[in-house]
């Protein structure tokens, strides 16, 4: 990019009574990117669109809490029908896209990369390279191979579809008055920041990191080049935030092992490099209480609890996940057979059901992960199965479907949830939400729930098939007091905590750090008085 960057005048917040958030949003553009946008289009027969909400954890939660907000939302066009929407779009010179309804909660601008370049950023570089690293998920002395491929796919696809996101968010605010809060996602833009801020310095920017951050030595397996593009790149934020604070720890710890310069201040949780200052922050992410419960008991949910049933037993182990390698489901199944083996007397009485979402579909170590658990489902439904009876051990149940999942959760008895490890897990959290018999929850030490909710749930190594054998046992035979003084406090961790007070906690870093800054901008330009009063007194 050539053109000069952005200069505005921008004035200081004034001291009011009104939350900071509100003062800072007052006037200025919020805009949230992401790959996977809040809706995605098709194209009909007849020429006209349709839309449905966009899938997965980050839109969910984001759409949650930005819809009171109006925010400009970039997204990759990842269907035919989105890239058509798109294109429509373009020749009606609509700037944004309004989706249909009467007040929608956001406006919407596409990234609209080639196919192939948008198959290497996601496909390539996104989920096989940087989903695997930051999930600690590698065979290493067999994987990842960095080939004269993967640079390919690492300029064309990722650092190309990363421009085009920092060209869409500076399109969408070159008209501000004010500089725009940018609120970007996951590991698919870690460049993006350092591309907008050679272009406006004065953006307030804010990424969130949905996925775990491992520690310096597990990226020194990435290319010094690639490693040090994402960091600086990452640096160009004014706040990152990470789901605990061990990872918002790693995150400082890899910049300080790999970007020349760096100076990293672990008491205050901050990096300074270049000049500039980017605050570490966890944020430990959550549900939409009232949306979930809403939906758990939605026409279309009930209409699941009428065959579901079928499916229990005397005793009910669920896992509700997608068909991830980080998700550890094999071992959950063996480590069911073990229990199986181990305690006879629960054969025939205990049902294992779970629900499992196909995802990634194009990546080959999904497909040979959805093998595996298939192979291992098969193999301990053949050991136990029961013809005179009927009983099989395993009940899987595959598809997407989002209210028939919540509606399982409020069967179970022993809620399994072993991740290898996961940025936060929010099945765990719509489990201890919804569940109606006291169920008891295992959760693995790698998931980042465990901080607010291991002292509820017995916890488990995620490679401890053994222990997880023993886990399921104890969960089986704790006794009802036990059960329930657990299972209320879980609910109480996640309604006190809900996915508005982990956006609240944002905005509220953001307007801190925005105040900050007009503040010392105001004081560089005199306006202050002797005495720096401001809005932050
Ligand atoms: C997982 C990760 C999220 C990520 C999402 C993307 O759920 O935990 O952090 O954003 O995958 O999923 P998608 O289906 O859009 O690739």
């Amino acid at each position: 990019m050539t053109t000069p960057p952005m200069i505005r005048v921008v004035p200081p917040l004034q001291a009011e009574s009104r939350p900071a958030q509100d003062q800072l949003l007052d006037g200025r553009t919020l805009i949230i990117a992401s790959n996977r946008g809040p809706v995605t289009f098709t194209l009909e027969e007849d020429g006209s669109f349709s839309s449905r909400k966009g899938s997965g954890g980050v839109v969910t939660a984001v759409s949650a809490i930005a819809r009171n907000r109006q925010p400009v939302w970039i997204a990759a066009a990842m269907t035919e029908g989105d890239r058509a929407r798109a294109e429509l779009a373009q020749q009606n010179g609509e700037g944004l896209i309004s989706p249909p309804g009467d007040a929608p909660e956001f406006r919407l601008r596409f990234v609209v990369p080639t196919a192939e370049s948008y198959h290497s950023y996601y496909n390539e570089i996104s989920n096989p390279l940087l989903w695997f690293l930051q999930h600690y998920l590698w065979d290493t002395p067999r994987s990842p191979d960095i080939t004269a491929a993967t640079w390919k796919a690492w300029h064309e696809g990722y650092v190309a579809v990363n421009r085009l996101f920092a060209e869409e968010i500076l399109a969408a605010c070159s008209h501000c008055e004010q500089p725009p809060v940018i609120m970007l996602q996951d590991y698919h833009l870690y460049l993006c920041a350092g591309f907008i801020r050679e272009q406006d310095p004065e953006a307030i920017i804010q990424h969130f990191v949905h996925i775990p951050w491992p520690d310096p030595d597990y990226w020194r397996l990435l290319p010094m080049t690639m490693r040090r593009s994402i960091l600086e790149g990452m640096l160009g934020n004014d706040i990152v935030g990470l789901q605990t604070p061990s990872h918002a720890r790693s995150f400082m710890y890899t910049c300080e092992a790999y970007v020349p310069g760096a100076s990293v201040d672990y008491a205050g949780f901050s990096v300074e490099w270049n000049g500039r200052r980017t605050d570490v922050r966890s944020y430990p992410i959550s549900v939409d209480t009232a949306a979930v419960r809403r939906a758990a008991y939605s026409k279309e949910a009930r209409s699941h609890d009428r065959y579901l049933p079928n499916h229990w037993n005397e005793f009910t182990v669920l896992r509700v996940d997608r068909a991830e390698p980080s998700k550890n489901i094999v071992r959950g199944f063996q480590a069911f057979d073990r229990f199986l083996e181990a305690h006879e007397e629960f054969q025939g009485r205990v049902n294992f059901v779970a629900i499992t979402v196909p995802s990634r579909m194009d990546v080959e170590e999904y497909q040979d992960y959805l093998d595996d658990v298939s192979a291992v489902v098969g193999r301990i439904n053949a050991k136990y199965a029961n013809v005179e009876t009927g009983w099989q051990p395993i009940h899987m149940i595959m598809g997407e479907n989002y209210p028939r999942a919540l509606a399982a959760m409020k069967w179970y008895d022993v809620l399994l949830v072993n991740s290898i490890i996961d940025g936060m897990n929010l099945v765990a959290k719509e489990g201890a939400l919804l569940n109606e018999r006291n169920g008891v929850l295992i959760l693995s030490e790698g998931a980042g729930a465990a901080i607010q909710m291991g002292d509820d749930a017995i916890m488990v190594a995620p490679a401890d098939i053994e222990g997880t054998a023993d886990a399921i046992y104890q969960a089986l035979t704790m006794p009802l007091a036990e059960r329930r003084h657990h299972a209320d406090r879980l609910r109480r961790t996640v309604e006190d905590d809900d996915v508005a007070e982990w956006f609240r906690h944002q905005l509220d870093d953001i307007a801190a750090r925005a105040l900050g800054n007009a503040e010392v901008a105001a004081a560089e330009q005199g306006i202050l008085d002797s005495k720096g009063s401001s809005s932050a007194d």
